[in-house]
């Protein structure tokens, strides 16, 4: 390649790609080599829920950008113009300093978000984990002489790609090979009810799998832990709703043992499952909450990880003392665009009440999805809240053997080829990647949905008969 590619010949845009570049957790064998079996696949345009590949063949987006993030769909001007706008003005400057789209965003964030009140700046999932990560650690050393330093995470949930995120990884097959970890992470048990650790159902479940992480704790000693950091609804390790029960007995023993609730909302976050945050569908006051995807739905990057006074007044208590503040630098939490950006985002789901939307589309993909059901043995359960659906696929509804992972893949390869990208849970849980995921847009209608399903449907038919 000499670097020279015209706008108009996408098929230099493909070479360039398949030469130069490293996609994101994709097994490149496929089209590059001596002889590549298709070509990468680039996406060029998008609008509402579609967007266009390279050939020009239209899919219907039913992934929010594969991993959840559009969530006011494509081709917002409003969001483009206000970063255009704030670009010319101010691109950048670092987070010692303040600016005008970052003020303003962080007094609309946290009049949703009772009980919080700081908003720190960053720019992806990860990042904004590991500054929470970090605090925990720093109030441990501040208050506790370094002792209550550990970090409780869960089985099945995932909190970013760092190998400090990771550590904090409940999802094997993603960390496979990554380490040595970062120690003092400790894992507690996940809770699934339909993949049952206890002969217990419902609320009693939930309660159960809740004491479990108190035992976790008490093994390990109480001193000893500062934080629990877990996904609202979990995302990547399978689409699952915590049982009934879960929440508070989880608040109770946080509570109990001075522990700090770390919430990890970069999935769920800003609208995804009905509420602004999906610990709002619990009741539960957080400590340090962390977001990302949806907070400007990709049009810019920002992350944030807000805490409360509590936590910040931790950091300020000993002016006198050059070391006690968080000397945590982000160069990218100083960009203008994230922000600028985020407040359009906010508006436009204000404005088009995309929340009532997610609840009530939520609820009628749910139910369109468990008749789907009925119609397949294949799946075994189907879950979720708000846009951010599940669907377990399983060999056998009575032993629950998961189904085989290439017969999965099959089903979101055959909706690809019908126009509609669905997602899959993919290297995540040893044997396990057998979940089908949805996240269309917020912005989603019963047309969309109806193509959603009936492409699931047909995949369905044609892979497992
Ligand atoms: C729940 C959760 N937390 C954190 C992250 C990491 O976010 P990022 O990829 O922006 O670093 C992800 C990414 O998928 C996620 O799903």
């Amino acid at each position: 390649m000499d670097g020279k590619i015209l706008d108009n010949d996408i098929s230099r845009v493909v070479e360039a790609d398949r030469a130069h570049v490293w996609h994101h957790l994709i097994q490149h064998a496929a089209w590059t080599g001596e002889a590549p079996k298709g070509d990468p696949r680039i996406i060029v345009e998008g609008r509402g829920m579609r967007v266009w590949d390279q050939k020009g063949k239209e899919h219907l987006d039913a992934v929010s950008g594969g991993v959840w993030t559009v969530n006011v769909g494509y081709g917002r001007e409003r969001i483009a113009n206000a970063v255009r706008d704030q670009l010319i003005k101010l691109p950048y400057f670092a987070g010692s300093a303040g600016s005008i789209p970052g003020a303003q965003f962080s007094e609309r964030l946290i009049a949703k978000m009772p009980g919080l009140t700081r908003v720190y700046y960053t720019n992806s999932g990860s990042e904004a984990n590991e500054k929470a990560f970090k605090m925990v650690r720093q109030i441990a050393h501040k208050r506790h002489g370094g002792k209550k330093h550990k970090i409780l995470y869960r089985e099945r949930d995932y909190h970013g790609t760092t190998i400090a995120c990771l550590s904090a990884g409940g999802q094997d097959e993603r960390n496979a090979e990554y380490g040595p970890y970062t120690p003092g992470f400790v894992r507690v048990p996940h809770c699934l009810e339909y993949r049952a650790q206890w002969d217990l159902e419902g609320e009693d479940y939930g309660i159960a799998a809740a004491n479990a992480i108190e035992e976790v704790i008490l093994a390990e000693g109480p001193d000893t832990v500062g934080a629990l950091c877990l996904e609202p609804v979990t995302a990547g390790g399978g689409v699952i709703v915590p049982p009934k029960g879960y929440w508070p007995r989880v608040q109770e023993i946080c509570r109990k043992y001075d522990i700090l609730l770390h919430i990890d909302e970069v999935v769920c976050g800003v609208g995804r499952t009905g509420t602004w945050f999906g610990y709002q569908h619990y009741g539960i006051e957080p400590d340090f909450v962390t977001m990302a995807k949806g907070v400007a739905s990709g049009y810019a990057a920002i992350a944030c990880c807000v805490t409360s006074e509590r936590v910040f007044e931790m950091f300020r208590d000993e002016s006198g003392d050059p070391m006690s503040y968080f000397r945590d630098i982000s160069t990218f939490g100083g960009c203008t665009a994230g922000p600028a950006a985020a407040l359009e985002n906010l508006s436009i789901i204000e404005e088009e009440d995309l929340l009532g939307n997610t609840v009530a589309m939520g609820e009628y993909m749910l139910d369109q999805l468990r008749a789907l059901q009925d119609k397949h043995a294949v799946i075994g359960e189907v879950r979720g809240k708000g846009l951010f659906l599940g669907a377990e696929l399983v060999s056998d509804r009575t032993s629950k053997e998961p189904a085989n992972e290439k017969q999965v893949q099959a089903v979101v390869a055959d909706c690809m080829a019908q126009g509609v990208i669905i997602g899959a849970t993919n290297r995540s849980i040893p044997g396990f990647n057998n979940t089908l995921c949805y996240s269309p847009a917020l912005i989603a209608t019963k047309d969309d949905i109806n193509q959603i399903v009936s492409a699931t449907d047909a995949a369905l038919t044609r892979v497992f008969g």
